[in-house]
Formats: C-alpha cells, structure tokens, sequence
C-alpha cells in the first residue's frame, strides 16, 4: 500500500481541555465550574464531587498544568512539533463566571485573545471547544444545570460573545464536548452540570428522563450556536464532537448481533445524527418507549435543529466495545463504559480495550452514514511513563499506539474517507478526567506535575515527541 494518503493541508496536532490543563481556577475574575469540585481519584479509587471545596481534598483542576501562565511555552513547543492546529476549550466560568451576568469578564476575553494571538504567530489554527465539561458551579446550584431550559439562552449569550470577539481569530469550533456522555449515567454530572445532593461521581441518582430532556436542550443550544455563528461569520466551521466507540458483536450470534447494533445505535450514533441530520433518528423512539423516557420538544425545537446541523463531524476515538446477550459475557469487560471483554484484544490498566483497525472502521462506517468532513479530535494512551534519572520519558509504547492509528487513519483515507485532521490527546500531560490523576498521562510532552500536587510545572519532551515531529514534517510517510 502506498505511503501516501495524508492531503497537503491535513491538520496534525493536539487537544487539551481547560479544566484538565489551564489552572488558574479563580484567577482574572473566573468564576467556579463544576469541575472545580472534583476531588482527585484514581484508577482505583473514584472522584468525589463535593457541593463546596473542603480543605482536606486535593482539586486537580485548580492548578492543573498551568497552562494559564505557560502558554507561550507551550505553543513554541507545539510550533516546534510543528502542529497545525491546537484543540483546546474556553471555560465558559473565565467569560462569565456564574453564567448569569449580562456583561462578559474582560479579563477571561482577553487571556483566550492572546493565546489566539500567539497561535496565529505560529501559523497554528485553533479548534475550539466551546464546552468541555465546565458547566458553571452556579447553573448547577440554582438551575440543575441543562435540566433547565434557560440553559439555552445563556449558552447562546456566552457563545454571541466569542463568536464575536474571536471572528478573524477562529475558524473551527465546536460546540459541546462528547455530548453523548449524556447517554449514560455519568453524564449528569460529567457534560450536564446535573447534581441531586452531594454524591460521588459515579454512584449519584440517575434519572434517565431528566438525564436526556437535559440532553435535548443541549441539541437545541448547539443547533441554535450553529446558525448563529454562521451569520456571525459565514466562514465558521462548526462541528458536533462524539465520543465515538464501535461496538462488535462478541460471536456471529444474531442476538450478539442485534445488541452490538442496538447499543451503538443510541450510545454512538444518536447525538450524531441528530447534530449531522438535525433530527431524532427513528430507532430513539422506540429506545425511549422501553425505558420509560420522556422528552418534551417545545414549540420551534424540531426546525431549530433542522436549521442549525453541523458543518463536519469530530470524535474521540480511545478504544472499541463489544456486546453479548450472554449473562456469562455481558459484563465480563473492564472499562467504565461496559460491556463485554473482546478476547482478542489488549487491555490498557484502565481498562480500555485499544483497538486501531477499529478506528478505520469507524472512519469508513461515519462516512458511509454522513458524508461530511471527519476529524479525529482525540486519541492517546493515557500511561505510567517514567522520567530517567537523565530526563527523558522513553515513551516507544505511546509511538507504538499513534503510528498503528495513524496508520489505519491512512487506509481509511485512501478506502475513501474525507478526513481533514488529528489531534491527540493531552498533546500536554494533564490532569485525567475520569479518575483525577497526573499519573495517567497521555503527552507527547512530559510536564511536572505529580498527583500530591507537587511539581513544578517543567515541561520536557518525550521521545514521542520527536518521533510526533517527524511525522508531522513527512505528512504522514515517515510513522
Ligand atoms: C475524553 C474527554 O473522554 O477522554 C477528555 O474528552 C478526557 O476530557 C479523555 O481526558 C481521556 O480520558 P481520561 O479519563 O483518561 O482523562
């Protein structure tokens, strides 16, 4: 097979999310997310949410790496890896720290401005999301977060904002981060900003109805931003972002089959579809009726949706699921998502089961059901990588996952698939979202950072890194 099949202006480069790398938690005016009160855990032992911050739990979001004060470093070392595009989020508590106010906080506009600025001395094109798992603290308090419709409005003020400011600066944008987190029960507090007392994270009450009425005003915001942006800028570009996992039937059975497709259905598929057609797929309905779900469309929602569909569609992409009907298989799986081990492939320590011939799968069958523009926005290992006592991480096992991605990224291209860029995840290390950790480290670049809060923020590159470089210089021939 030809070496070839990157286009000239694919976009290589890499993603982070603020409340998992900026720091600065309640610096230059910003105000409390959720993510705020997320106490450190780790693969062992869950996160806690806690209803105010408590002096004897660690916060891993309030420093995080700083990028909050690192960031012309930081996009040098990108420059120098030689990314074209940086993902990264606005939180929204830096624009307006409840959520509610009708002025926006200058100080949080101007911080995204120069981090734009310095990305644009670098030729480097931001892809922003808009939301990435910061609800603001005080949405949750006094509205239960997207459960309440006036979500939408405040969404769409924060967004007027920086759709505004940002014209000229930004081009890609999208809207929510992994909205179909809220297709399963950590999605109330993870995407939602949704708290009934003060829980853990993953063992809070789940109320599917609310759970997804939540969801619907999510879709509705986001179609909403997209008409938006578009008479802001005729030139946006904005995109749906799913956490994307295929679903393989455990054995040929037909009952392993029909739950395989079932699940990816309403797991992987719905949010997309109704982003990318702007309506409820069919199968929904009936999804709905077995589990006693409720979702109430108001007046001017379904032509809402339909007006505002995305431009392309972007999905993390970590590790693919199976199904089985089998009681003895069902749950035989480690990851938190469920479902069956696959017995012919490897599990990471967190239990994710990497799978890259899946990705070409799952690039081949999005564009089959879309047609539209594709971008992988995430995809990494998250590890234990050990620093030398000479200072450097020899991270082969991280190369050895990107270039077998990469690679199946390049069949796809030339199977047919129109897929215009690559960001991997945590390009950066970061603080991991699911467990609270610093341990788990998913960068190309090491920084020092530990989980007992220590460190002091150095960042060092790894060997992934120069391999990264080399990749990105050869457009995709040298892996
Ligand atoms: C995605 C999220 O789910 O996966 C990121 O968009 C997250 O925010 C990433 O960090 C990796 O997951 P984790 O739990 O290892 O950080």
């Amino acid at each position: 097979m030809s070496k070839q099949g990157f286009p000239a202006d694919f976009l290589w480069g890499g993603a982070t999310a603020a409340n998992q790398f900026e720091g600065g938690y309640d610096e230059g005016g910003k105000g409390l997310a959720c993510a705020d009160l997320f106490s450190s855990g780790s693969h062992t032992e869950p996160r806690r949410i806690t209803a105010e911050i408590r002096d004897d739990l660690f916060y891993p979001s309030h420093d995080a790496v700083r990028f909050y004060d690192h960031y012309k470093e930081d996009i040098r070392l990108m420059a120098e890896a030689g990314f074209k595009v940086f993902r990264f989020s606005i939180n929204w508590t830096r624009i307006y720290p409840t959520g509610m106010e009708e002025e926006p906080n200058e100080a949080g506009l101007q911080f995204y401005e120069d981090v734009f600025r310095e990305l644009a001395k670098y030729g480097i094109e931001p892809l922003v999301t808009i939301a990435h798992f910061d609800v603001p603290l005080y949405l949750t308090n006094e509205k239960n977060g997207w459960a309440s419709r006036d979500l939408i409005d405040l969404y769409l003020k924060y967004c007027a904002t920086i759709f505004t400011r940002y014209k000229g600066l930004v081009k890609y944008w999208l809207t929510f981060n992994e909205i179909n987190t809220a297709t399963l029960s950590f999605g109330n507090y993870l995407s939602l900003g949704i708290r009934h007392g003060e829980s853990d994270f993953l063992h809070q009450e789940d109320r599917p109805s609310e759970r997804y009425q939540a969801l619907h005003h999510q879709f509705v915001a986001s179609a909403k931003a997209v008409k938006l942006g578009h008479t802001i800028d005729p030139d946006f570009q904005i995109g749906c972002m799913i956490a994307y996992m295929p679903r393989y039937p455990r054995t040929c059975e037909p009952a392993d089959v029909l739950l395989a497709k079932q699940t990816e259905a309403m797991h992987s598929h719905f949010c997309g579809d109704v982003q990318v057609k702007g309506r409820y797929p069919y199968y929904a309905k009936n999804y709905f009726e077995s589990q006693g779900i409720q979702v109430d469309f108001a007046e001017g929602d379904e032509e809402a949706l339909l007006a505002g569909t995305v431009d392309f569609y972007t999905f993390s992409y970590y590790l693919s699921l199976c199904a089985s009907a089998d009681p003895a298989y069902a749950n035989s799986g480690k990851s938190v998502i469920g479902g069956a081990e696959n017995p012919y492939l490897p599990t990471n320590d967190w239990g994710m089961q990497t799978d890259p011939v899946g990705l070409r799968i799952s690039l081949n069958d999005l564009y089959t059901r879309y047609e539209i523009p594709l971008m992988v926005v995430e995809n990494g290992l998250g590890a234990f990588d050990k620093l030398t006592a000479d200072g450097h991480v020899h991270d082969a096992y991280r190369i050895d996952y990107h270039r077998a991605h990469i690679e199946e990224m390049r069949k796809a291209i030339l199977d047919g698939v129109d897929l215009i860029g690559y960001t991997i995840w945590g390009c950066i290390d970061l603080v991991s979202a699911s467990t609270g950790e610093m341990a788990k480290r998913y960068g190309i670049i090491y920084v020092d950072k530990q989980d007992d809060g220590s460190g002091d923020y150095s960042r060092l590159k790894k060997d992934s890194f120069y391999w990264y470089q080399k990749v990105i210089e050869s457009n995709g021939v040298e892996i």
